[in-house]
């Protein structure tokens, strides 16, 4: 795998301290920079996500990387018992803590602190598990990955969304105009963490390609490894199966 790309390239600590550093400090306005920036298209992202877990009729559902828990709260459409939503920041949580009471889904969405690659969950536990834009920034991608797949049960579903690189014309041309100088230029300018938004191109563009990625899902313990190109291809949806 490419370089270790980190959000704060002079600090010294892990990938997984300095993530959760960035993600502390933007966490206050990162529901609102996610749909600005994004001009509203994670929401439908997350709709197609869920749309794929569905197909399992999930009644125990993990959500890795939960941050604030807008792909939980989407999870919480499908009737389930209980949606878990595990993340290393805790301003993301209780940003996302708050969401869940303003909505009364504070007690089917239970959102604790969780390290994706050290998870407390028995093995087989869940019918569905989702990574939203989260799975990137892990310290160790395999080990987190393997922890998805322990936890959820033998027939269970796998969702997890990713920025992507779109390769074609005038995407291509667009995505790097706007991902490599606008979006940092104005996530700076809003979320007042100079490294969140330069971390955020450059920890996409050293993320597993579609075919390594699949790979990697497979030596994780997953099968049928699929993958969906969303939006002109500037989101990747892969699915699985255990
Ligand atoms: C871009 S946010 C995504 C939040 C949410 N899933 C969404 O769809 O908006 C990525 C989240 O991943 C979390 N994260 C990164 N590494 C993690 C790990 N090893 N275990 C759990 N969460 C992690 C970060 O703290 C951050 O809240």
């Amino acid at each position: 795998m490419g370089t270790k790309i980190t959000p704060y390239n002079k600090d010294k600590t892990s990938k997984k301290e300095q993530v959760a550093k960035m993600f502390d400090a933007i966490a206050s306005r990162y529901d609102f920079l996610n749909h600005f920036l994004s001009l509203g298209i994670d929401i439908v992202w997350r709709k197609i996500a869920v749309r794929e877990i569905a197909k399992v009729n999930p009644k125990m559902i993990l959500d890795i990387a939960t941050g604030t828990g807008d792909l939980a709260i989407e999870a919480s459409r499908l009737n389930p018992t209980q949606v878990i939503g595990v993340d290393i920041s805790n301003n993301m949580l209780d940003v996302g803590r708050e969401k869940m009471k303003r909505k009364s889904l504070d007690k089917l969405i239970d959102m604790q602190y969780g390290d994706s690659e050290d998870l407390s969950f028995e093995d087989n536990t869940f019918d569905a598990v989702t990574a939203g834009f989260g799975v990137r920034n892990f310290e160790n991608l395999d080990k987190g990955l393997s922890e998805m797949c322990r936890v959820m049960k033998v027939g269970g579903k796998l969702a997890i969304l990713e920025p992507a690189e779109p390769t074609i014309f005038p995407f291509k041309q667009f995505y790097g105009l706007y991902f490599k100088v606008i979006l940092p230029l104005l996530g700076k300018l809003f979320s007042k963490d100079n490294s969140a938004y330069t971390y955020l191109p450059e920890s996409v563009a050293a993320f597993p390609s579609r075919n390594a990625f699949i790979k990697e899902l497979e030596k994780a313990g997953f099968k049928e490894p699929k993958f969906k190109a969303l939006t002109f291809g500037i989101a990747a949806l892969y699915t699985a199966t255990k």
